[in-house]
């Protein structure tokens, strides 16, 4: 059994998928598994034709890794891989579509318009303005539509704050999400399929001193994490039940990882899914199985092996 977990990339979460692709390479090293990890570059494939490894574990995040494109590479190389594949990636890679899709499932998610950068363009900032703000109303969640790791994500409390806003979320995608910002608690909600079905781990309750943005997500800190959440049974197998629902209904494979707002009434809403989840020191995934009793080593090597199956 022998893995080559593909990290770095050329994405904004580049240094990201490079912390997670060495803790998860660590954690399969203390348990037997013969691991190496490559940096995607345009060597990719005489690289793997080259090593010809029984599993490939793709932990690049954002474009390129979540988006599916290096799944189809995989699947074009007959290559057996960790997670979901091309098609399902790339639904769950777009935030609208991803909505949608969970929303025939039953799945709450806030209301929201797309707007790409040429429409913003002919409209000019005041006409969006009043429409957005018209049919949305304040506070507002503005982020691209396809992206991770909060970049690009601002929360928009007044008028004057959306122009700004849409600059910052240009600047890292060409269409942009606008979501009425849920106030509530928010909970990152990991889900692993070892080949029984799809199970939800603990719910992360995330608090931080401002948004939950790239910094609070990476370095140590800035963020509070309670896992699992402080909820009532009742919620906890509401959001729970809701992670499993995406999981399934988006037909993603082995891992994934929610992020959700509970409102005021105890509804969870769907934020966005996370097909390659973050796995570095900070983050959530591992933080779930931890808490819910795993070896991490123990875990990823279940993972591998049912990806094998
Ligand atoms: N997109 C990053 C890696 C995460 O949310 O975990």
């Amino acid at each position: 059994l022998d893995v080559v977990v593909l990290a770095g990339g050329l994405s904004h979460e580049r240094d990201v998928s490079l912390r997670s692709g060495r803790r998860v390479a660590e954690a399969l090293r203390g348990a037997g598994v013969d691991v190496s990890v490559h940096d995607v570059d345009a060597r990719l494939i005489p690289t793997l034709r080259e090593l010809r490894p029984t599993l490939v574990w793709p932990l690049l995040h954002g474009a390129t890794g979540e988006d599916g494109s290096v799944r189809d590479v995989l699947d074009m190389l007959g290559q057996r891989y960790v997670g979901a594949g091309p098609r399902a990636s790339r639904v769950a890679w777009s935030k609208p579509v991803a909505k949608t899709v969970v929303g025939a499932a039953g799945v709450h998610s806030p209301r929201f318009v797309t707007l790409p950068q040429s429409l913003f363009r002919e409209l000019g900032a005041t006409a969006v303005l009043e429409t957005v703000l018209e049919g949305l109303g304040l506070p507002l969640a503005v982020k691209p539509s396809r992206g991770g790791s909060a970049l690009g994500v601002t929360i928009v409390r007044s008028a004057e704050e959306l122009p700004r806003a849409m600059v910052n979320c240009f600047a890292y995608g060409d269409t942009a999400l606008i979501e009425h910002a849920v106030e509530g608690t928010e909970v990152a909600v990991s889900v692993v399929d070892t080949g029984d079905g799809p199970r939800a781990l603990p719910a992360v309750e995330v608090v931080t001193d401002g948004p939950y943005d790239y910094d609070a997500r990476y370095f140590p800190g800035r963020t509070e994490y309670f896992t699992p959440a402080r909820l009532t049974t009742d919620v906890a197998d509401r959001v729970a039940q809701a992670a499993v629902a995406v999981h399934t209904s988006l037909g993603l494979r082995h891992l994934s990882r929610s992020d959700l707002i509970i409102d005021r009434d105890g509804v969870p809403q769907f934020i966005d899914v996370n097909t390659a989840p973050g796995m570095t020191e900070t983050s959530l995934f591992p933080q779930a199985a931890v808490a819910d009793g795993y070896d991490l080593g123990k875990l990823y090597r279940s993972i591998v092996e049912a990806a094998l199956e």
